[in-house]
């Protein structure tokens, strides 16, 4: 994945334990297509050494004010022309102090104060140097300032106390840059959606269900949570993690998706139906395992609620969009299921090409007609399909 090609971060380490992830987060924003620049305190020094930064990103690190490297001899004005962004990881209590207050005694704060590109902080400290009044009154007025603040966590600390505090994860920290980065053509709008299998139980030990992985719809939500959308997310069983910023509510079967789909429906602007819901369950519910019997066994089953046509053809319905896995005549088939389920919108793809894997093609049908996105990676298509529903909305908005 390239999420970062073309960008370049100017990274800030300042003195504490969390140092350590800051080297990964390089590693990993180098891996993502990022040229990155670290600018070093000289207490960040103390724990991770430049020569680190330096193998890791290619480049030498930044640590003196006077650094004759920028032709002008002034590295706190020319490093972040042209940066996509200024993360600072960690920020100690003490960085946070030097910024909520302007000051501009070393590289770095002099740097974040003579940006030209947004400022990130990712906090990392012990928990009472957190809660203290003086941390919290300089976070809020960062926070006033337009500075964005990733974290902190709850978990173990260096200190061997457990609580607020603890630095992001470089993996988290590297979702939510790239979050931050992202157009947000979504902003202050509430996404719900569906994804997944849902699980109809025969009983306790067998049920029916589909191959969905659920992985295009969680790639969804994440991609509308970084279009800036408030999301919730439905999730049949599957073994994936909750993108970050995701409300999350686990289900089963399709019922219990109906059920939680109505609940949280109240107030959505848009509902993406993407789980493969079973169309049917099973009559009955054995208490007990079935037995082994005869030669034969029938299955009585029951039709399950068709959530997504349901709440498209409620009077005060959110903007609806459908997915249709097809394994032929996939436009007439989806065009088809648009129609008759009253919706904005139908992603489509054919079951070959999207199913299990990590990639997709997909064509979008809308009342203009057909839109092929390009191929490629989940999250990129999904990026994809949420500026299409973005434009869809605003035009929409246009003619009322
Ligand atoms: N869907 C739903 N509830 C159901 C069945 C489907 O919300 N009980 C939604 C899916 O999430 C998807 C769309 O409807 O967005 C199309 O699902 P699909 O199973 O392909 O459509 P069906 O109407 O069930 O048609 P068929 O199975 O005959 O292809």
């Amino acid at each position: 994945m390239n999420e970062f090609q073309g960008k370049r971060v100017v990274l800030g380490v300042t003195g504490g334990v969390a140092a350590y992830k800051a080297a990964e987060l390089v590693r990993l924003l180098v891996k993502a297509g990022a040229e990155v620049d670290v600018a070093l305190t000289a207490a960040g020094a103390q724990f991770v050494g430049a020569a680190t930064f330096q193998a890791l990103t290619g480049r030498r690190v930044w640590q003196a004010l006077w650094d004759e490297r920028m032709d002008n001899g002034m590295a706190h004005i020319g490093l972040t022309r042209g940066a996509a962004a200024l993360l600072v990881a960690p920020a100690t209590a003490d960085f946070l102090a030097k910024l909520a207050h302007g000051f501009a005694d070393d590289l770095l704060s002099t740097v974040c104060l003579a940006r030209d590109c947004p400022l990130l902080v990712a906090p990392a400290m012990n928990r009472q140097m957190l809660e203290n009044s003086a941390t919290q009154r300089n976070v809020a007025q960062l926070r006033a300032d337009g500075v964005s603040i990733l974290g902190p966590a709850h978990g173990e600390q260096a200190c061997g106390e457990v609580g607020e505090g603890r630095m992001l994860e470089a993996a988290e920290l590297l979702d939510d840059l790239h979050a931050f980065l992202q157009p947000k053509p979504m902003s202050g709008k509430r996404v719900l959606l569906t994804a997944g299998p849902t699980f109809e139980m025969l009983d306790p030990v067998r049920g029916l269900t589909n191959s969905s992985s659920g992985k295009m719809g969680f790639a969804l939500a994440r991609a509308c949570v970084e279009a800036g959308a408030e999301v919730t997310l439905v999730a049949g069983p599957v073994a994936l993690a909750t993108p970050r910023g995701v409300r999350r509510i686990d289900v089963q079967s399709a019922v219990q998706m109906g059920d939680a789909v109505t609940l949280a429906l109240p107030g959505q602007n848009v509902f993406i139906g993407v789980a493969a819901v079973a169309d049917y369950r099973p009559q009955k519910t054995s208490a007990h395992k079935i037995k082994k019997g005869p030669s034969s066994l029938t299955l009585q089953l029951d039709a399950n609620p068709d959530i997504l046509a349901e709440v498209a053809a409620r009077p005060d319905a959110p903007f609806c969009v459908g997915f249709a896995a097809e394994s032929q005549d996939l436009a007439a088939n989806a065009e088809g299921k648009r129609v008759a389920k009253k919706l904005a919108l139908v992603v489509g793809n054919l079951v070959q090409d999207g199913l299990g894997g990590d990639t997709n093609a997909v064509t979008l049908f809308d009342a203009a007609g057909a839109h092929v996105l390009p191929p490629g990676d989940k999250s990129e298509v999904a990026r994809g399909i949420v500026a299409h529903i973005a434009r869809l909305m605003e035009k929409q908005l246009g003619q009322h």
